[in-house]
């Protein structure tokens, strides 16, 4: 029999300590302290002093499968998700070949039902090849096998507002959401950093906030006139933040994503020369960090997305210029959120499983996903220790790549459990 004790935990951090039986991919039954005996096949966690939250939920990762395996598989990625506390995330479509079409995405889809750590959504492309010049057949995705519900060009902009408008148009039709990587092209040419003081006494190639925010204000003009939702990837600036208030106010349909990067790092770490720090949108000020964090404690950023981005060594061990923008970010997102988000006051547990679990999967519309901790609920957890701290080395984590800009950190936060569908998939940071 597959069932599960959880033995002790506090749900979402708050009132006293349950135990929660899992049985048969659902939470069977919650009971307090000690009230649940380990029946003869049941496996016990203990779980004193432990956090229990919904799974998360990624909307914005990149597996790299298929064509660049070498830095990223859906087996390697999905045990990333896993140890992170992740029970569902989407792979954008940036692979090689593109996932502009129902034979990817249905392989990407397959690949992570055969891998079966996480559930693996494939992000289909709006635009064929990512090259902002034709719509990809958006329906064929939805309607294939790996029934795709969310779109986009990450990496790159859907730039032409014609395109975007049409885009938009229809995913309404189709009841699927449209993810925009927010980045003016023009504005953006050759930029290497952040504009600001600190790229300029670089000599870095400046890339402004007002390329994001012109995007983002221009999109969720679009999305009003088609009637459409849109959802915008990785904010960085705090007039993006503005603008999404505004839309927000008016009643659009948007909804937004924040990295655990752009929570915490900023362009401070340009000094260092080192690519590592190198990522699209850049790391920002001071003030557009603090700005992310009170936006998403306040809602008007709904959730955190990692953009977890590996990169093979010689694409990130090089001069600036060359390097690839990117980071890795499942299996510390947890943890920089609880620094930036947590330890700051800014949220507690309940928060946490609003941004990480529920929002997103509203967002994506998954139904069993970020679900109430409640009897009859489909048993997609992470279990988190919340006094426990961690030590970052990128090539011990279960990507196959190791750019993670948090090397060496002392982390606050340990996912000591996730399961899907009742099932362990991780434990204290090892696959099942
Ligand atoms: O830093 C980034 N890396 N930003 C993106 O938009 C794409 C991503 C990647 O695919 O490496
Ligand atoms: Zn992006």
């Amino acid at each position: 029999m597959n069932e599960v004790v959880i033995r002790g935990a506090l749900r979402y951090g708050e009132g006293d300590p349950v135990d929660v039986l899992v049985a048969d991919g659902v939470i069977a039954e919650i009971g307090e302290r000690g009230s649940l005996g380990a029946g003869d096949a049941a496996e016990v966690i203990e779980a004193d002093g432990m956090v229990l939250l919904p799974g998360f939920v990624d909307l914005h990762t990149h597996l790299r499968e298929p064509g660049r395996e070498d830095t990223e598989t859906i087996e390697s990625g999905s045990a990333a998700a896993a140890i992170g506390g992740y029970t569902a995330v989407f792979a954008m479509a940036n692979t090689d070949p593109v996932a502009d079409n129902a034979v990817v995405v249905e392989h990407v889809w397959r690949r992570g039902r055969e891998t079966g750590l996480v559930d693996v959504h494939p992000v289909g492309a709006v635009t064929v090849g990512l090259e902002g010049k034709r719509l990809a057949e958006m329906g064929t995705m939805a309607g294939s096998a790996a029934g795709v519900r969310v779109f986009s060009d990450d990496g790159h902009c859907v730039a032409d507002p014609l395109l975007m408008r049409r885009a938009l148009e229809y995913s309404t039709a189709l009841g699927v959401l449209v993810a925009q990587h927010a980045e003016e092209p023009r504005l953006t040419s050759g930029a290497q950093a952040h504009e600001g003081e600190r790229a300029a006494r670089l000599g870095y190639a400046g890339w402004p906030a007002s390329a994001e925010e012109s995007i983002v204000a221009r999109d969720c003009v679009l999305a009003r006139h088609a009637g459409a939702r849109l959802h915008v990837c990785h904010v960085s600036t705090t007039g993006t933040v503005d603008v999404l208030g505004w839309a927000k106010g008016l009643g659009i349909a948007v909804s937004a994503e924040v990295t655990p990067h752009h929570l915490l790092l900023t362009d401070e770490r340009l000094a260092s020369f080192d690519p590592v720090n190198k990522v699209n949108p850049p790391l920002r000020a001071e003030a557009d960090v603090e700005r992310m964090r009170v936006a998403l404690a306040e809602g008007v950023i709904d959730c955190v997305a990692t953009d977890h981005a590996p990169h093979a060594e010689q694409d990130k061990d090089c001069e600036w210029a060359a390097a690839r923008p990117g980071m890795l970010g499942l299996q510390t997102a947890l943890s920089i959120v609880v620094a930036t988000m947590v330890r700051t006051g800014l949220l507690d547990w309940r928060g946490v499983a609003r941004v990480m679990s529920e929002r997103p999967a509203e967002i994506a519309g998954l139904p069993d996903q970020g679900r109430p901790l409640e009897v009859g609920e489909p048993a997609n957890l992470a279990l988190v220790d919340p006094d426990a701290e961690w030590t970052v080395h990128g090539p011990e984590l279960a990507s196959i790549s190791a750019n993670t800009p948090y090397e060496g950190m002392r982390l606050p936060a340990v996912v000591s459990a996730t399961l899907l569908r009742g099932r362990i998939t991780a434990r204290e940071g090892k696959i099942g």
